[in-house]
């Protein structure tokens, strides 16, 4: 089982938008996939109702019985589950970064933002799991906001992931509805640039971006 962190001690950095655009993608992609909530604010669970029970599920758990949920999840057959965490809440995203194969730690591309994740890096480079900081509501053309701001990702002594997503009003178009940018528009850039992330993110921990991938990866080895 595939599992991902979503974790950032900023709130509105763009966690839960990241969490249920990459869970649909699993879904999409053909795996059985559900979305861990571990925010009391619920905000991921919400949009699971809102979405009337459609893939992927969104299971509400606190930081407290993630380890429990986790295996309950894979014994019930899950293939990749993203764990959504709330701002301010050190024990909840260390018990997701220990869970995980893979963090993914949204923030805008700006000094102040990256200045404020500096716990997060640390509690990340503690977990002694890969993480990476996805660039989030960044302005679509500016390169040389893009370099300066991973200078400063380097300097906290993270990775920055090469994908960025832009300030979309897709992301937050359809989600009162339940629906994800991909959904809502899919021939979109909001559609393309999380279809890129999630090609990225199953790169990184060498998965196949589509599950019928693997079986005829298997059927030749
Ligand atoms: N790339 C983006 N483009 C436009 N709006 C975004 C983007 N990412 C997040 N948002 C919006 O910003 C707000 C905060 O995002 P959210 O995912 O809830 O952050 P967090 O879970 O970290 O608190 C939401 O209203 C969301 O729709
Ligand atoms: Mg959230």
């Amino acid at each position: 089982m595939l599992t991902v962190a979503i974790v950032s001690q900023k709130g509105g950095s763009g966690k839960t938008t990241l969490a249920v655009h990459l869970g649909s993608s699993a879904s999409r992609a053909g795996y059985v996939s559900c979305i861990i909530d571990t925010d009391p604010q619920a905000t991921a669970a919400a949009w699971g109702d809102w979405r009337g029970g459609e893939d992927p599920e969104v299971i509400t758990t606190p930081p407290a019985r993630l380890a429990k949920t986790l295996s309950n999840t894979a014994e019930l057959g899950a293939e990749v589950v993203i764990i959504d965490t709330p701002p301010h809440a050190d024990a909840a995203a260390r018990e997701a970064a220990k869970a995980s194969d893979l963090i993914l730690i949204p923030c805008r591309p700006r000094a102040f933002d990256l200045h404020a994740i500096r716990a997060t890096a640390d509690l990340v480079k503690f977990s002694g799991k890969p993480g990476f900081v996805v660039f989030n509501a960044a302005p679509p053309r500016a390169p040389s906001l893009f370099s300066e701001a991973a200078g400063l990702v380097e300097e906290i002594g993270l990775r920055v992931s090469p994908v960025v997503i832009a300030d979309r009003a897709a992301f937050h178009h359809g989600t009162a509805a339940g629906k994800t940018a991909v959904e809502s528009d899919p021939l979109g850039r909001a559609a393309e640039e999380m279809h890129a992330l999630w090609l990225w993110a199953c790169e990184r921990v060498n998965m196949p971006a589509r599950k019928h991938e693997r079986k005829s990866r298997s059927v030749q080895s």
